[in-house]
């Protein structure tokens, strides 16, 4: 029993240092596959001995059973606002005041950025984190305990290396979401069909208020820590020395911070932190100077709810007030269209903005958005600006609805919306929008494999018009590439061979190259070891494809999609009698395969083909390829100079092949 306590504390030391390194430090120290199994170890151990499951166990930080609500928490020293400057003069002013008081004295500041997200208290007790709350209304809060557990930044025990635990620690800081994230979480509730959040800030706020805290934990949040709450067994001169202490015990703190020596030094952050602003990666909305001293901060004291050693410097708004002139489709390169808004131009935080996303039909039906509406649009960082509402009292009637419309705005094409996805999307596969896109993959490795197609060149024979739809890419002649910028003649002959090559590829090459939505390579060959031709495959209908072991119904739509499209019908056409052979697929892949659910890993370096090759290989015969070596591993091939995956098969005691051996058993 005590050899496993051992191991399960060494484990959560281990674990902790990880997470630590990785989100406090960003230096990630072990790979994610060695964390994985460190945190499995923990768990079966946990799972066996549940006695000794503790608060501070790394395990516990992936979210528990939801809560009916939060329980509430008095906060032992109150969180405090602060006042606003809303300009250089109001924060001088500031400065002035507080030098004032001090006659003759030489006064700090310490200069932050102030961070967009939401004040939280993190209660430690003897080194143990005990409870987080919300600010609330200052005096009590909302415990998020469970729901900040699940933040891997904020350290669940403190570390003690170089500075005892003192016996209570009161931590405030903003909990935030990166910018990025926050873009990748509104394009996945989007995806969902659930509503977007309109900022990084509501959605920390909305993530970190979930009853279930296993959402939170699925929800990329971070935390800057910057404040002192109530504190027993230590005691600090000056605020940053206490924000140089904090990270000693494994806290986040801004890497902004500086300490100033005067009005100007202050003055300089305030323009600098503006300017820099679009480069941090997170929301700020202005700087917070505080007064160094603690004797100083306590002599100059508290108003009613702010304190009068600090004061946040705001930026200047982002939002504003203009009129939406006009919507437009507008298509991209995978064919998806987005809704934008042509707007009277108008200056927010200096930046002249005349276009706003509308993201697609549902936001514009959701937030009711007409031709004609007066708007609040919101500029963010480098997110693209957004309409946050319309001002419904300022219609006059003339205000016309929009609809995104069933004909692509650039080809023609039909405009299908996917079941289960938020944007429409242009059907055509030779829609110039979407026609560089849609060469780069046909041509690519895995699909046509048409080598020296390059995106400069592709991009080269688009605009001059040369190339049109895929298909014309096989009516390519010498002179016309020769007429191209900076094309030998060599070149061209190369080109033009490797066109010729291609022109024999099997048909779940020919189908990944079409780039039908969601028809990835490996539903390509689950196509076409099912139809065997092309013929078929374009007469099939959705209730067959629907039948097919593995695709389901978004596959099945997707292609019905694809192939109710006249053009791409023309454009099938027009390449095969440009000559593009389709191999008749293997017969061996028919009924079972061979080496059905056997899964291969190549390792070192392969002199008899390529990577690729060898995949296809597997692949065609009904095997998978994986990339990393586990129980589920069945062979491992093994070529020269291999290292760590061979290591591990052997450990394993996974059969290992020679690449010759590896071919006389797929020729067997
Ligand atoms: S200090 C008395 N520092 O701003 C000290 N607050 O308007 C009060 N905030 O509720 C907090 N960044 O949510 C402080 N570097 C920073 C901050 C910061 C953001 C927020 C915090 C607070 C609000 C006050």
């Amino acid at each position: 029993m005590d050899l496993f306590k051992d191991r399960i504390l060494k484990l959560r030391r281990l674990i902790e240092e990880a997470n630590h390194n990785y989100y406090v430090l960003d230096n990630p120290t072990i790979s994610d596959a060695e964390y994985d199994k460190l945190m499995r170890e923990l768990r079966d151990l946990e799972q066996q001995y549940p006695e000794l499951i503790t608060a501070d166990s790394p395990t516990q930080r992936v979210g528990a059973e939801p809560l009916k609500e939060f329980g509430t928490v008095t906060h032992r020293i109150p969180l405090l606002s602060l006042d606003n400057a809303m300009n250089e003069g109001e924060l001088i002013e500031f400065v002035e005041r507080v030098c004032k008081a001090f006659p003759g004295e030489a006064v700090e500041f310490v200069a932050e950025p102030k961070i967009d997200g939401l004040a939280v208290e993190l209660v430690y007790e003897d080194g143990i984190f005990v409870n987080g709350s919300t600010r609330g209304d200052g005096f009590t809060g909302e415990d998020i305990s469970q729901n900040l557990k699940t933040i891997r930044s904020i350290p669940l025990k403190l570390k003690t290396d170089q500075i005892p635990a003192p016996k209570l620690l009161e931590v405030r800081g903003e909990v935030y979401m990166d910018r990025r994230d926050f873009e990748k979480l509104n394009e996945q509730q989007l995806a969902e069909g659930k509503q977007p959040f309109a900022n990084p800030r509501n959605s920390a706020a909305g993530s970190l208020r979930q009853l279930d805290s296993r959402i939170t934990a699925s929800r990329p949040l971070n935390i800057w820590c910057y404040a002192l709450g109530a504190c027993e067994g230590i005691s600090f001169e000056t605020h940053y020395e206490f924000l140089q202490t904090l990270p000693k015990w494994g806290f986040r703190v801004n890497p902004e911070i500086r300490l100033c020596q005067s009005k100007h030094e202050l003055l300089d952050y305030y323009r600098n932190i503006e300017e820099k602003r679009d480069q941090i990666s997170y929301d700020i909305d202005g700087v917070v100077f505080k007064v160094n001293s603690i004797a100083k901060q306590e002599k100059l004291g508290i108003k009613s709810r702010s304190p009068r050693w600090a004061i946040a410097g705001k930026f200047k708004a982002r939002q504003e007030i203009t009129r939406i002139l006009d919507i437009e489709a507008s298509v991209g390169r995978t064919g998806a269209i987005t809704p934008v808004a042509h707007l009277q131009p108008v200056s927010v935080g200096g930046v002249t903005v005349s276009n706003a996303t509308l993201h697609n039909q549902d936001e514009i039906d959701r937030k009711d958005i007409r031709i004609g509406d007066w708007v609040v649009i919101q500029r963010a960082g480098d997110v693209i600006p957004q309409v946050v509402k319309v001002i419904t009292e300022r219609r006059d009637g003339s205000e016309k609805p929009y609809k995104i419309p069933d004909r692509c705005p650039v080809c023609g094409g039909h405009v299908v919306r996917p079941e289960g996805e938020a944007k429409h999307r242009c059907q055509n596969i030779d829609c110039p929008a979407q026609l560089k896109g849609s060469i780069r993959h046909f041509v690519s490795k895995r699909a046509m494999d048409i080598d020296g197609l390059g995106d400069k060149l592709i991009e080269q024979m688009v605009d001059t018009g040369l190339v049109q739809s895929v298909a014309d890419i096989y009516y390519l002649t010498s002179e016309q590439l020769a007429g191209l910028e900076r094309m030998a003649e060599k070149s061209a002959q190369n080109i033009l061979d490797s066109i010729e090559k291609s022109r024999r590829a099997t048909l779940a090459r020919f189908i990944f190259a079409l780039g039908i939505r969601n028809v990835g390579e490996h539903m390509s060959k689950l196509l076409q070891r099912h139809f065997g031709s092309l013929e078929k495959f374009m007469s099939a209908s959705f209730a067959e494809l629907e039948e097919i072991e593995g695709v389901g119904p978004i596959v099945a739509q997707s292609v019905t999609d694809f192939l109710a499209e006249e053009k791409n019908r023309e454009t099938i056409e027009r390449l095969i009698r440009g000559c593009v052979v389709i191999e008749a697929a293997d017969k061996k892949s028919y009924g079972s395969p061979p080496l059905s659910g056997k899964t291969f890993v190549f390792t070192g370096t392969l002199t008899r083909f390529t990577r690729d090759k060898a995949k296809e290989m597997v692949e065609n015969l009904g095997g998978r390829a994986a990339s990393s070596v586990s129980k589920k591993t069945d062979f491992v091939v093994v070529g020269e100079n291999a290292g760590s995956k061979a290591e591990k098969a052997r450990s394993l005691g996974i059969p290992m092949l020679s690449e010759n051996a590896f071919l006389e058993l797929i020729n067997k």
